[in-house]
């Protein structure tokens, strides 16, 4: 099946590690110009040096989420350099945390923002295109009760609704709006490779609760976000694609 990703402009956040490494990799490999940042500009360098063994346009540059308006500079700057943006995956979280209020006002402003801010900002951009696929990353800890009431699952749970609203409001433009919710998954140096090395009995209790005995990987995730971004997708808009190996026992209607 061609995925009919060669030579489309993409936007991808938090790109240096992770589920979005993977994706900036599978993507590049397709045949995409891709813009990508996160805030270690050694990280960024060596990301970027690796992708343009891929031979198209790779722009990788600094910016910190949490700063909304340096963040859209980023974003509408990235945009105007690549000629425009096709694909956007604003991937970059807060991660977990039980810290109180702060970990709340973090969540708010780095996983629900960083989405809606990334939104706006590239909406003029979209607009133009007809052609635009979003996608943005929730988590199984958002569609059911994971670990303890904490910010991370519910704003990752905004993310879900504010998806659906923004596929109904955009699709008469040829924006579709999609999310991806993985569950666990191992990255070397990663939170679950952290926790694994801090609290293994939990992370094994984890373990024991994925049907096919092992952890996800990375690149599981980002081929589904690869096809979500796809114009093999173009009948899916405001979905939340669980991808998560079994580990969610509810029956999704
Ligand atoms: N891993 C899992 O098990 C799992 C499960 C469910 C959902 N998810 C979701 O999947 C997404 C990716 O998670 P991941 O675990 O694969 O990767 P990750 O370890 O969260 O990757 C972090 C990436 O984001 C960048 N970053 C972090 N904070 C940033 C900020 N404020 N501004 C700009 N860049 C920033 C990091 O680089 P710098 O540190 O250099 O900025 C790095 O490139 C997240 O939305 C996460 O919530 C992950």
């Amino acid at each position: 099946m061609d995925l009919g990703l060669k030579g489309k402009k993409v936007i991808v956040t938090g790109a240096t590690k992770g589920i979005c490494r993977s994706l900036v990799e599978i993507l590049a490999a397709e045949g995409c110009d891709i813009a990508f940042c996160a805030r270690s500009q050694d990280d960024v360098d060596a990301t970027a040096e690796a992708l343009k063994s891929y031979g198209t346009k790779i722009i990788g540059g600094t910016a910190n989420v949490k700063d909304g308006e340096g963040y859209q500079k980023w974003l509408t700057d990235a945009a105007e350099e690549l000629g425009g943006c096709d694909i956007f995956v604003p991937g970059v979280s807060a991660g977990g945390g039980m810290e109180g209020e702060k970990s709340w006002y973090k969540a708010f402003e780095i996983d629900l923002m960083g989405c809606v801010r990334g939104f706006d900002a590239l909406f003029p951009v979209f607009k133009e295109n007809g052609n635009v696929s979003v996608i943005f990353i929730s988590t199984t800890a958002a569609v059911e009760t994971f670990i303890a009431p904490m910010a991370y699952n519910a704003l990752k749970a905004s993310l879900i609704t504010y998806a659906k609203q923004l596929s109904q409001a955009h699709a008469k433009r040829g924006i579709r709006v999609n999310v991806v919710s993985p569950g666990p998954i191992l990255i070397e140096g990663g939170s679950w490779d952290q926790i694994r090395q801090s609290d293994e009995p939990f992370f094994n209790s984890i373990l024991a609760q994925q049907p096919s005995g092992r952890m996800g990987e990375a690149d599981e995730v980002a081929r589904c976000i690869a096809f979500l971004a796809s114009d093999a997708s173009s009948w899916v808009t405001g979905v939340n694609l669980v991808v998560d190996g079994g580990f969610t026992k509810r029956v999704q209607f």
